[in-house]
């Protein structure tokens, strides 16, 4: 494929995918039942040229009774949807816009969820049936606009916040969160700086390899997960050379769909280690889970290597399960990615703390090899020491 085509595509939700299909948003947003959007986006993004882009599109598509809120901490915290629901509400909006990365996206999605709901936030966390509580006539619509390619929260039924008093991750679940129609347009990632491309990217990455690797059964999200990871090993090193190549940009923006598309198959111990991580220091997420990425398939060794040989074929990496592991390493090194804990600033003061949290986070059940309090430990003491075999 020499150009990017504009494409519809209508699993698992409906996806206007395309340079330039930004344009699109009034007329979405009005099919989406909305007439005064709240669009949610965080500070950084707020004062660009793309957010004031998309405000201009909605005014002149007649939209005027839309207003921006971007009171919003990269990894979201329960404050902030307080905040962004007193604002929803005073100003009678009846949909959001949920503007930029996994943070924007993820507050936009569970104000929009919590919009109608007469129960406290933590009653919908990801746990069980919990999900039932909610009344559904009560959720908002969502038009979900990503600005990175790496979370896939765009095509979620999920918002991370996190709990500002126990200082963990919370997942709020429910299927209705999936918004109605996203603009996957890559212009609107080109002015990620070089780190949140490589964090992000990285988190695409993560998503498709966890899912692929866990034991569950999910063939169709298993399918997705592989192709995912051939478009990042072939497209990430692309764009971070050429910030432009909007080809690869889109090709980042499938992979990054495609992985939250698959991890309902299951995540593992590269998400569970680095929770705890993002909760604790706030560093990067998808930047978190690129250290650990290789200490962990290291780790899994014993139960995927086949499932690599395999994967390896088709991402046309030779040496099976080593020449994957190499080839992981050789991608984080390119993009200047730390090979320890101590490029993110964090040492092993609280290590037993956050092995810990790792083993009860939710996506601690999906590693194919059990992720133990001492498997935590060793993993933590590794990525700190650069130790992967
Ligand atoms: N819902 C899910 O399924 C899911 C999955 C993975 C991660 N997450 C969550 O997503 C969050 C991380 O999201 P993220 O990695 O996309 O980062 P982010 O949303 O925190 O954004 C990082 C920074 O990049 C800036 N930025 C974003 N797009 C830009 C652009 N186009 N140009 C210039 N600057 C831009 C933002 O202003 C911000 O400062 C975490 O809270 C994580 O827990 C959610
Ligand atoms: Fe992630």
């Amino acid at each position: 494929m020499t150009d990017l085509p504009q494409m519809n595509w209508n699993y698992p939700t409906a996806i206007r995918f395309g340079a330039g299909r930004i344009k699109e948003l009034a007329t979405l947003a009005r099919d989406a039942g909305m007439t005064r959007p709240l669009l949610v986006t965080d500070p950084g993004l707020a004062k660009l040229p793309i957010v004031a882009q998309a405000m201009a599109i909605l005014q002149e598509g007649g939209l005027s009774g839309a207003a921006v809120f971007s009171d919003i901490k990269p990894n979201p915290i329960d404050a902030n949807i307080d905040a962004g629901l007193k604002v929803y509400r005073a100003g009678g909006h009846d949909g959001v816009i949920a503007m930029g990365g996994g943070s924007a996206l993820d507050a936009g999605k569970v104000i929009a969820f919590m919009a109608g709901q007469t129960r406290p936030m933590w009653d919908f966390e990801d746990i069980g049936d919990w999900w039932t509580r909610a009344d559904p006539a009560g959720i908002a619509p969502v038009v979900a606009v990503p600005t990175t390619a790496g979370t896939g929260s765009e095509v979620g039924r999920a918002g991370v916040v996190t709990n500002s008093e126990s200082h963990t991750k919370k997942v709020i679940f429910h299927p209705k969160m999936m918004p109605v129609y996203v603009i996957c347009d890559p212009e609107l990632t080109v002015g990620m700086p070089r780190f949140i491309t490589v964090g992000t990217g990285i988190d695409a990455l993560s998503h498709c390899l966890e899912a692929y690797c866990s034991p569950f059964y999910h063939p169709l999200g298993e399918g997705i997960a592989v192709e995912g990871i051939r478009l990042v090993f072939e497209n990430l090193p692309k764009v971070v050379a050429d910030p432009g190549d909007l080809l690869a940009r889109g090709h980042m923006m499938s992979a990054a769909a495609m992985g939250a598309t698959a991890f309902q198959k299951g995540l593992g111990a590269m998400h569970a280690l680095s929770h705890p991580v993002g909760a604790l220091y706030d560093t990067h997420h998808g930047m978190t889970n690129a250290v650990f990425m290789p200490y962990v398939l290291a780790f899994n060794r014993k139960a995927i290597e086949a499932k690599i040989d395999r994967l390896a074929a088709w991402c046309g990496i030779a040496g099976g399960f080593d020449g994957f592991l190499q080839a992981v390493l050789d991608l984080r090194e390119s993009l200047g990615v730390p090979h320890t804990l101590e490029g993110l600033k964090v040492d092993g003061a609280r290590f037993e703390e956050m092995s810990a949290m790792a083993i009860v986070d939710p996506t601690a059940g999906g590693n194919p090899v059990e992720l133990t309090l001492d498997a935590a430990r060793d993993l933590y003491a590794r990525a700190l020491e650069g130790r992967v075999q």
